[in-house]
């Protein structure tokens, strides 16, 4: 059993798509914890109803960012985790944070890396007259969104869509692709390697697979 660390800042909907694979033996893991740097995030009930120690780090009690990270890298590394899952989790790291734990993180973004890193990206992409969009599970390096993609779910935007319906259908993908790659990672099939994604010892293309329902 891997253990697992899991980072939010709000709903958790794909914190409890992975506790829910985890129960289910989906994922061979065990969430440790689950970390929040907002108390009012939903995602700490989700985690106490399942029975998951729960803490807050409140990031506006820091002076800077570099100091929130080193509390957050060691309450973190407390766990001993294999895994630490960023689920949501809406605050920009620093090296500080991300070099010790180089390898071991991933993130869900909702937009088709490269495209649309930072904020608002169903909007954005729908702006720009993209017919589709999605979510990237990718590692987390130093580069905001940066790190090299895993797997990716590909939304086709539809007529009329604004980006919260958008977003709405977006999500229900990521609680299929989250799950999928935290199970390959925990059975050893995945690996960040010299800045590259690696699963089953082959080098993934530079968007990730694509997954297909
Ligand atoms: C998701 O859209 C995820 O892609 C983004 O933040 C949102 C988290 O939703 N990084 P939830 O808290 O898991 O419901």
């Amino acid at each position: 059993m891997k253990r697992i660390v899991v980072l939010i800042s709000g709903s958790g909907s794909n914190l409890q798509a992975i506790i829910d694979a985890c129960s289910a033996g989906f994922i061979e893991g065990r969430i440790q914890a689950v970390i929040s740097n907002k108390a009012d995030a939903f995602g700490l009930e989700r985690a106490k109803r399942a029975g998951i120690a729960t803490d807050v780090i409140d990031h506006k009690s820091f002076a800077n960012r570099e100091s929130f990270d080193d509390e957050l890298l060691k309450k973190v590394q407390a766990h001993e985790p294999d895994l630490i899952i960023m689920a949501g989790f809406m605050r920009i790291l620093t090296p500080n944070f991300i070099t010790p734990l180089l390898g071991k993180m991933i993130n869900i973004h909702p937009s088709l890396l490269p495209k649309y890193t930072g904020l608002n990206t169903h909007q954005r992409a729908i702006d720009a007259g993209e017919d589709e969009a999605g979510a990237t599970v990718h590692f987390v390096t130093e580069e905001l969104d940066g790190g090299p993609p895993v797997l990716q779910t590909v939304v086709p935007i539809l007529e009329g869509d604004d980006a919260s319906a958008l977003a709405a259908r977006v999500l229900q993908q990521e609680h299929t692709i989250f799950p999928l790659v935290a199970k390959w990672f925990c059975e050893g099939r995945l690996n960040l390697d010299n800045g590259r994604a690696i699963l089953d010892g082959e080098i993934l293309p530079s968007t990730g697979l694509i997954h297909s329902n």
